[in-house]
């Protein structure tokens, strides 16, 4: 494919607030042109990816000597560099070499650069696509004008295992879900297309099954049929190839017996194969040298061998290529056509991002100033917050807080929680210029209402002296808030818990306030489902705020006090027992499925607990009351190159304007292979106001009830196919057959 863009017509394409990279060029052409003048060394100096972390501090030996290898062009690109001085610094060495290949700047941009938005999990709650490629816009505004290339983000692995940390990062259990909002991300931070200046080159990450970990333990081998792989792994990476995605990741796990990193099968034959993807493959961090701990290589040469064969493209920080690729090609091990193919693809970014033109097109201070002072980002970063947020239960009218209380107490060890509000993966804290939990309250509540605060115990609690100052805090109190759940280090890589209940004694904190006869209403922050049973029962509301970012507090104050009606849904399902995890609402039908809760001698079931979880995928309440009606087909039935229309009626019954997230589920009853119970196939947010009603419509097409059969084939087969429509996997409120015609 040739790559010939005018730059009018870009500038067109992408606003004039997008300036894009200049000179009408034939990109293939100054790709052949260049590669031809290099030596085989600094082709694998494009290769190369180190981490700057080091230039931020003294100058060590190690930093002369890295500085030496830019100049020497045998990097050919850094991570965690930021910022236009640095940025600078470094692309200026980088010109110093020979043929002036600029380097291209990495950076995990994952929930936002300076203005922090929640982390990928809560953000997928809102099930929100529009708000969410918003994030990653304004996340790749802030980045791009700070030097920054490419983010290393979206993560759209699926997770079924909360016991593993990473959940945090991706968009939860369901793959079309998944689809939907890689898909979103990668426009997010990519725009339109690339060369923007105020867009990032995208990474969907990690290609691919590192969600699966046996046992939700971080980086633990996957054993997995490729039917699971095909049906639910792959999708989102295909989708965000579809949108674009500039490169991919591979991950650290096996994948049956191989690691992803020296995967052939993924890398080449499905992703550049079959897919045809044209961008490039960077390794994860080490994970080239890792297949030496595996046991898959018998040393670094090997390993660097192994992995440049299998379509690893670039080696972040293993050294592997670097120190060996050369001696393996010169032996015959490595074919240099292979080699040339990953610098092509290398180089093909960076003519893309216009740097060839101008190394320092990103890196601008009077637009860095700009886009990390502009106010728009942190409204942006409210509203989307508020947007991400679950109402569990909501009984008793507990909620929203009336206006006006005598006095609210804001309790627990997240009450006054900064940090914590960011979540897991940022750039650098701006914790200092945040509103905690109770600032937002305070900000909030009105004039004549007092608030107080006690924490309880801090987030480990394994002490309860605090306990006593909080209980007389929320005995005078009339309405108790109680702030509990995970600080910000308990979620995301390497964070992978075996108990994944409140920590500590925050449960007793709350057995505490209920035996003075206070049933607080409860605000949880985490970067996974928890599972809090007694809270469950007892509370009469439960927000899951996760970590909502840099106005997260005042976010979830906004949804307390009604200023907000919630609309979030829940991305992933939350166990009632860690004896039940893996769990996604996706099952597959057994030969003896519990129907009848008091029969379940011999049937799939647990004797000590209930199969459903404590909150299905989809769930989130609302201030208001939605009604679904009067179910509507086009046809009752469609050939395979058909459509129909499903169409139903949306009303807002309650008191409050609100927004529904409507979901469409799909059983296909018998089929050459078991399918699921239930699968999502579409959703929608829709926005009424009170007495509003609205017609939704869904299209049916063959794709909707397509899947792959035996032999891998993406098939749709006739028969009856039950379609359902609803406010959550556990709340159908509409169902109809329809029938596929055989061809
Ligand atoms: C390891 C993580 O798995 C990956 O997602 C991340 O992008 C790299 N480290 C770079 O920080």
């Amino acid at each position: 494919m040739r790559h010939v863009w005018s730059a009018a017509a870009l500038v067109l394409a992408l606003g004039a607030a997008q300036v894009v990279a200049a000179e009408p060029v034939d990109i293939e052409q100054r790709i052949d042109r260049l590669l031809g003048q290099m030596t085989l060394d600094e082709k694998v100096g494009q290769l190369n990816q180190l981490s700057g972390k080091e230039f931020t501090g003294p100058a060590t030996d190690k930093v002369r000597s890295m500085e030496t290898e830019i100049r020497n062009g045998r990097v050919g690109s850094m991570l965690n560099i930021k910022g236009v001085a640095d940025t600078r610094r470094l692309q200026a060495l980088a010109l110093q070499s020979r043929l002036k290949i600029p380097l291209l700047f990495g950076l995990d941009v994952i929930h936002g650069y300076q203005t922090v938005f929640p982390v990928p999990l809560g953000e997928s709650a809102s099930w929100d696509l529009e708000a969410i490629e918003e994030s990653a816009r304004i996340a790749a505004r802030e980045a791009a004008a700070s030097g920054i290339h490419w983010t290393f983000a979206p993560m759209v692995d699926v997770g079924r295992d909360p016991r593993w940390g990473r959940v945090m990062e991706g968009a939860g259990e369901d793959s079309y879900l998944g689809t939907r909002i890689a898909a979103a991300r990668v426009r997010g931070f990519q725009g339109r297309q690339l060369g923007g200046v105020e867009s990032v080159m995208a990474t969907a990450k990690h290609f691919a099954t590192y969600g699966a970990a046996i046992a939700g333990r971080d980086y633990n081998a996957v054993d997995m049929s490729d039917h699971l792989l095909h049906e639910t792994y792959l999708p989102p990476f295909k989708a965000a190839l579809d949108a674009g995605a500039a490169t991919f990741m591979n991950a650290f796990n096996t994948l049956n017996g191989i690691p992803a990193t020296g995967h052939e099968g993924l890398q080449r034959d499905i992703l550049k194969g079959a897919w045809g993807f044209k961008g490039f493959v960077v390794s994860d961090w080490g994970s080239v040298r890792e297949m030496v701990v595996h046991g898959y290589a018998k040393d670094l040469p090997d390993a660097a061998a192994k992995a440049l064969v299998a379509g690893s493209d670039m080696d972040m920080e293993s050294n592997a290529y670097a120190s060996s690729l050369a001696a393996q090609v010169k032996a015959g091990t490595v074919p240099v056509a292979l080699v040339d193919d990953a610098v092509r693809r290398v180089l093909r970014k960076k003519f893309e991002l216009g740097l060839f033109d101008d190394p320092y097109r990103f890196s601008d201070p009077a637009r860095e100033r700009a886009a990390l002072s502009d106010p728009r980002h942190r409204q942006a970063a409210r509203r989307i917050a508020a947007r991400s947020i679950v109402l569990l239960k909501n009984e008793k009218g507990a909620l929203p807080l009336r206006r006006g209380l005598g006095t609210i107490a804001v309790i627990g060890p997240l009450a006054d929680a900064r940090r914590d509000l960011e979540g897991g993966w940022i750039v650098k804290s701006d914790a200092a210029n945040l509103a905690s939990l109770v600032d937002a309250v305070r900000e909030q509540a009105g004039p004549g209402t007092r608030v107080s605060y006690a924490p309880g115990c801090d987030v480990a609690c394994r002490d309860t002296a605090g306990f006593k100052a909080a209980l007389e805090a929320a005995a005078k109190a009339d309405a108790v808030v109680l702030a509990v759940g995970e600080s910000w280090d308990m979620s995301g890589e390497a964070k992978s818990r075996a108990d994944i209940g409140l920590p500590g004694r925050q449960g007793e904190l709350f057995e505490a306030l209920r035996a003075i006869g206070k049933t607080p209403v409860v605000v949880m922050m985490a970067g996974r489902p928890m599972i809090f049973e007694n809270v469950a029962e007892q509370a009469d509301a439960i927000l899951y705020a996760w970590f909502p970012g840099s106005e997260g507090g005042r976010a979830i104050a906004d949804v307390l006090f009604g200023a907000v009606n919630p609309s979030a849904k829940l991305p992933m399902s939350f166990p009632r027992s860690m004896g039940q995890l893996p769990i996604s609402y996706q099952q597959y039908e057994t030969g003896r499925p519990v129907r009848d809760l008091k029969n379940i001698v011999y049937k799939s079931a647990y004797i000590d607990a209930p199969n459903t979880p404590r909150y299905a995928f989809g769930h989130g309440l609302s201030y208001t009351k939605f009604a679904y009606s009067d179910l509507r087909l086009s046809a009752a039935s469609m050939t395979p190159s058909g459509k129909l229309t499903l169409s139903f009626t949306l009303a807002n019954t309650g008191p409050m304007a609100g927004a529904e997230v409507v979901q469409l589920y799909l059983r296909d009853p018998v089929a050459s292979v078991v399918r699921p119970v239930k699968e999502l196939k579409g959703f929608q947010r829709i926005e009424l106001q009170p007495g509003q009603q609205r017609t939704v419509s869904f299209t049916i097409e063959r794709d909707t009830l397509a899947f792959f059969n035996r032999k891998l084939e993406w098939t749709a087969e006739a028969g009856q196919f039950e379609l359902m429509v609803g406010s959550a996997s556990d709340d159908i409120r509409l169902r109809q057959t329809i029938v596929l015609d055989a061809p």
